[in-house]
């Protein structure tokens, strides 16, 4: 079921529009195998009916934990406000994911590439000479997504926005999805 028109209304007020070249940054919850919460910053590249998409490399160990249990939790806060986007996690269809590589800043399209365990396990030296010869082989422009390039999409079962107020209290205004698939919206206390 379509997220209700209040919460919508919310997002498009609080989140930049995708065309946006700043993105937001959101810290991604996860649970390991062992049961134990991750976190780790993402980048919001783009949201749509579906929900909230992030892109990484495929090999890392939030990538095993989505696959292993597809639910998340995305946090993203500004000076007095706050989203909390509790969701099921699925792969980003083959089309947003070439959208989003082609999205990405020259830095972050180089850096999909090389963000590998031999490069991080180089010097500085060696480091910065190999990033310079892949950039060089490979002029703006020119790239696509590695094979490694990943996106998923977290679909919100929850939304919950948190407004600061220096002069009264603050509060949430939440929306979640019910077993039945409708959308309640409950004000609670900051
Ligand atoms: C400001 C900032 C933005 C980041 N954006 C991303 C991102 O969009 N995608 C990503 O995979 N990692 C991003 N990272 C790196 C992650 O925080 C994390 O270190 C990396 O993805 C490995 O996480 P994992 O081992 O939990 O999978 C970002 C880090 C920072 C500090």
């Amino acid at each position: 079921m379509s997220r209700p028109g209040a919460a919508e209304a919310l997002l498009a007020e609080w989140l930049p529009a995708n065309d946006d070249p700043v993105r937001p940054l959101m810290t991604l919850g996860t649970v390991d195998s062992s049961g134990y919460p991750d976190a780790r910053s993402v980048l919001l590249s783009e949201y749509d009916d579906e929900g909230f998409y992030f892109h990484t490399d495929s090999r890392s160990r939030k990538v095993a934990e989505v696959t292993a249990n597809p639910r998340a939790v995305l946090t993203l806060v500004w000076p007095g406000r706050q989203l909390v986007v509790q969701g099921d996690v699925s792969p980003a269809s083959a089309d947003e994911l070439d959208r989003a590589y082609a999205h990405r800043s020259r830095y972050l399209q180089l850096l999909a590439w090389l963000n590998t365990p031999e490069l991080a396990a180089l010097d500085q030296e060696e480091r910065l000479a190999r990033w310079a010869e892949f950039a060089a082989e490979h002029p703006e422009g020119t790239l696509s997504a590695p094979e490694t390039w990943a996106g998923f999409v977290v679909k919100p079962v929850r939304l919950t926005f948190w407004h600061g107020d220096p002069d009264t209290a603050s509060r949430r205004v939440e929306f979640a999805l019910s077993a039945s698939g409708e959308w309640t919206e409950t004000i609670l206390p900051g």
